[in-house]
């Protein structure tokens, strides 16, 4: 949820800030704008996506060394020119860009306004610049240093800031509360961003900052001091990821890639932890933890989006495989109602982003009801991943299509490997079926290639489908929660209405929407459910709606029942989530495509959401 980059070096700032933002777009494009040194600040900004800023930039080029960008995605205020960031304060002198929310800005903004500053802009983040310039300029001995920090502490909400001052044209401050900043280190340049993402081709060497934290950046170096002006040593971090992996490599879309390239992120995601020979699964990341989870009587994930929809998965998997009572829970609902949670609980989030902000503000409600909170993550080194006890990270790889993919089956392929080893721990699980069970997750990354070797058929049959105004997934037991995210994708996407739904649950409301308008996907993995299934396809059929099945190859039944199938290959139904998502995947997005939307930023979305 908006995008910051920052650069302080020798190199033109707005090349590298540009080119940084672009790679930040998935967290908000309604508006972007940069500003630049150059003997004077200057500031070029504008609604809509960082291309326009670019264009502009061509247009009417500033030179300078030290900037400030950001990407938006609109809290307070419309998406247009004027309140796209940077936002500045009255006297023009500091400019800064701002992520996450300021909650006490009308008091601040009323205060601010009864001693005469003149706003311009509908945002919250203006009264942050106001606010810090009224300080500076009230005491005689503040410096601007000092006077940034007496602003944070009137401020209550969240922020990631990059200021800048016209009088201190080679500084860069940061803080950081709620909204994640990084420091890349260069020789004789520093980089500010939101992730890595825009630094990874400067530099591998980087400072997360915490929150609580203020940097002073210049470029030749850096010093974080907490809010209260205390000095702190930070640890440098290596990081992993590489350009290739950031880029779209060929493809139209990181969507597409992304879905792709699911055979090879379910094996990194396996890789070194599934032992085949031995059928045994090792996580690290859990050792410590392995006895309270063993013991635990309840086990409470919390996620938001696609990761509440593995969570999901993960409650059949845990119940089924190691015997633990499971409770989903929206991280959003988790935390604003009173949870009964403590010491005694095991809390597991799963996020792939590793920053949603009402996910990481439920891993800090629990970790203060003092239970154990444990976290799937995609991105290493991110807030959620650093504050809880221990987890698993899913190495998917970086994903930067706003519709999640290959961070789903990466999060039930975790899911899947934990619940199987707490199973063989606790002996909840036949031996057998563990083996079983091992043997075939390690068989699926070759399945899920079948399936995308397909993708054809989908195309084909998403062109058929590309105009219906609402459809309804159905599954049951493993592939409810896969009914849910098929319909999430299509909705995300293409802005088609779509509903998921268990199968038997559709006789108690949604029947009544089926006609001959209505194309309705059963996911029919092939299972103990398989005859009930057959029956709700019938109770479909009935009513003339249309049915897309995915199934298993040898399901003949429910192919011969639909208007159009996808075959998935023979798996073990607690692990067909990881095949089944796969279709559902390819199916909304070559409806997205025919529709002419904009797969990789659809309205309004951002990948990572970083306000409440
Ligand atoms: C946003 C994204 C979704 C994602 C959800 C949770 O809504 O658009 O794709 O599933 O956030 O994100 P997280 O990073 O916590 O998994």
């Amino acid at each position: 949820m908006c995008g910051i980059v920052g650069y302080i070096g020798d190199k033109q700032a707005s090349d590298i800030i540009i080119k940084g933002l672009q790679r930040l777009e998935y967290r908000g494009y309604d508006s972007a704008g940069l500003a630049l040194f150059n003997g004077k600040l200057e500031i070029k900004k504008g609604k809509g996506k960082v291309d326009n800023l670019r264009k502009l930039l061509k247009k009417e080029p500033v030179k300078g060394s030290v900037g400030i960008g950001h990407t938006r995605w609109a809290t307070h205020g419309a998406p247009n020119d004027i309140n796209s960031h940077p936002h500045t304060s009255e006297s023009g002198k500091i400019a800064l860009v701002h992520n996450g929310i300021i909650e006490n800005y009308t008091s601040l903004k009323k205060e601010l306004k009864n001693k005469g500053r003149t706003f311009h802009t509908d945002t919250d983040t203006e009264v942050i610049a106001q606010l810090i310039e009224e300080i500076y300029q009230d005491g005689q001995n503040v410096s601007f240093q000092k006077a940034v920090r007496l602003a944070l502490k009137q401020i209550v909400g969240t922020y990631g800031l990059a200021i800048v001052h016209s009088e201190t044209p080679d500084r860069i401050i940061i803080a950081r509360k709620g909204s994640p900043l990084l420091l890349g280190l260069g020789d004789g340049e520093m980089f500010i961003a939101s992730d890595a993402s825009p630094i990874i081709e400067h530099t591998k060497k980087v400072v997360y900052l915490d929150d609580g934290e203020i940097a002073i950046v210049t470029k030749d170096g850096y010093e974080v001091k907490t809010i209260d002006d205390v000095s702190l040593t930070k640890e440098v971090h290596e990081l992993a990821m590489s350009v290739e992996e950031i880029e779209k490599s060929g493809y139209p879309h990181f969507m597409l890639k992304e879905i792709f390239e699911q055979p090879n992120s379910i094996a990194d995601c396996l890789r070194g932890r599934l032992d085949v020979k031995n059928h045994s699964i090792q996580l690290g990341g859990l050792v410590d933890v392995m006895d309270k989870l063993i013991g635990a009587k309840r086990l409470i994930i919390a996620a938001c989006g696609t990761s509440w929809h593995a969570g999901l998965v993960g409650e059949y998997l845990f119940e089924h495989l190691s015997k633990i009572p499971v409770e989903v829970e929206y991280a959003s609902e988790f935390r604003y109602r009173e949870p009964l949670i403590n010491e005694d609980d095991v809390m597991l989030v799963i996020s792939q982003s590793g920053e949603t902000a009402d996910t990481l503000a439920a891993v800090r409600e629990a970790k203060q009801r003092g239970a154990t909170v444990l976290g799937i993550c995609n991105v290493v080194g991110s807030t959620i991943a650093r504050e809880t006890d221990a987890g698993v990270y899913t190495h998917a790889g970086p994903e930067i299509g706003v519709a999640s993919t290959k961070a789903f089956t990466a999060q039930v392929s975790v899911l899947a490997m934990m619940a199987i080893m707490i199973g063989q721990k606790k002996n909840t699980i036949d031996p057998e079926y563990a083996e079983r069970l091992i043997e075939e997750l390690d068989r699926i990354p070759g399945k899920v290639k079948q399936i995308v070797e397909q993708s054809d058929s989908i195309k084909r049959m998403a062109e058929l489908f590309t105009y219906a105004p609402n459809f309804l997934y159905l599954g049951r037991t493993y592939n409810f929660p896969v009914a849910l995210e098929g319909a999430l994708k299509l909705k995300e996407i293409s802005y088609i209405h779509a509903e998921g739904y268990p199968a038997a649950e559709m006789k108690h409301g949604p029947i009544a929407l089926i006609d001959a308008m209505m194309p309705v996907v059963v996911i029919a993995a092939t299972d103990h459910t398989n005859d009930k299934m057959i029956s709700n396809i019938e109770e479909v059929k009935a009513r003339k709606g249309r049915i897309i099945s995915i199934t298993g190859k040898e399901n003949e039944e429910v192919i011969d029942l639909s208007e159009f199938s996808c075959p998935i290959p023979e798996t073990e139904d607690c692990l067909s989530p990881l095949l089944t998502v796969i279709p559902l995947q390819l199916l909304s997005y070559y409806i997205a495509v025919n529709r002419g939307c904009n797969v990789d930023q659809p309205r309004n979305l951002a990948k990572s959401v970083t306000v409440e």
